[in-house]
């Protein structure tokens, strides 16, 4: 008997087309080990600005949030690529986990792992740290080891938005290796059934 294989949900920090965060969450989703699935969360963008009004007025709260919430509902796990803006994390993902930190408490005992990408020499470390700080304060359980900071993005990625440095691929692999025994490791036994 096997554990059911686990599902991860990949969510980038940049709602930016061409973003090297959402290009990083796509190269991970083709590193998952076998016996695990990844998919991203395509519509932050829908997650409107926090607002206490709107959060009494509207039970299950904006449909935007529903949908994030429904998705990492779903989920085993959640992988964050954040970009660093100003030496901390986005202002729309910091929005998007104060929404997720209410009604439901999704995040609250969630598998998360976080890694980023940067245009410049520290790979998103600051950006990363602040996330790690407001997960925890959520009750998410975060990964702590290894760690992924993805400096110099624009040599890291093709024109296609493909990766094409080795040396990250294999980083990549391992990190997804680890994030898939971190899931295992924490998640109560029947949250991950098993099948034959
Ligand atoms: C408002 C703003 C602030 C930024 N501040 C930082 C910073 O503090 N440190 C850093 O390494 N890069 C900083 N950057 C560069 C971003 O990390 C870079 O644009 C990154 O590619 C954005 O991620 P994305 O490609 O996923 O959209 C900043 C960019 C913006 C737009």
């Amino acid at each position: 008997m096997t554990h059911r294989p686990p599902h991860i949900l990949g969510l980038a920090g940049s709602l930016r087309r061409a973003s090297w965060n959402r290009h990083l969450l796509h190269a991970a989703a083709t590193s998952v080990p076998a016996d695990t699935t990844m998919d991203l969360y395509e519509t932050l963008a829908e997650v409107p600005l926090f607002d206490e009004d709107q959060e009494l007025a509207t039970p299950g709260g904006p449909p935007g949030v529903r949908r994030l919430r429904e998705a990492i509902a779903a989920a085993d796990g959640l992988l964050i690529a954040t970009p660093e803006y100003n030496h901390a994390l986005p202002g729309v993902l910091k929005n998007a986990l104060d929404w997720l930190s209410r009604e439901g408490q999704v995040l609250d005992d969630l598998p998360v792992a976080v890694l980023g990408a940067s245009s410049g020499p520290w790979g998103t470390r600051l950006a990363q740290a602040s996330l790690r700080q407001v997960l925890h304060t959520c009750g998410a359980l975060v990964m702590p080891s290894p760690t992924l900071f993805v400096a110099h993005a624009e040599q890291r990625f093709d024109a296609r938005g493909r990766l094409c440095d080795p040396a990250l691929q294999a980083s990549l692999s391992r990190f997804m290796e680890s994030f898939a025994g971190w899931i295992d490791r924490v998640t109560p036994d029947d949250r991950l059934p098993d099948v034959a």
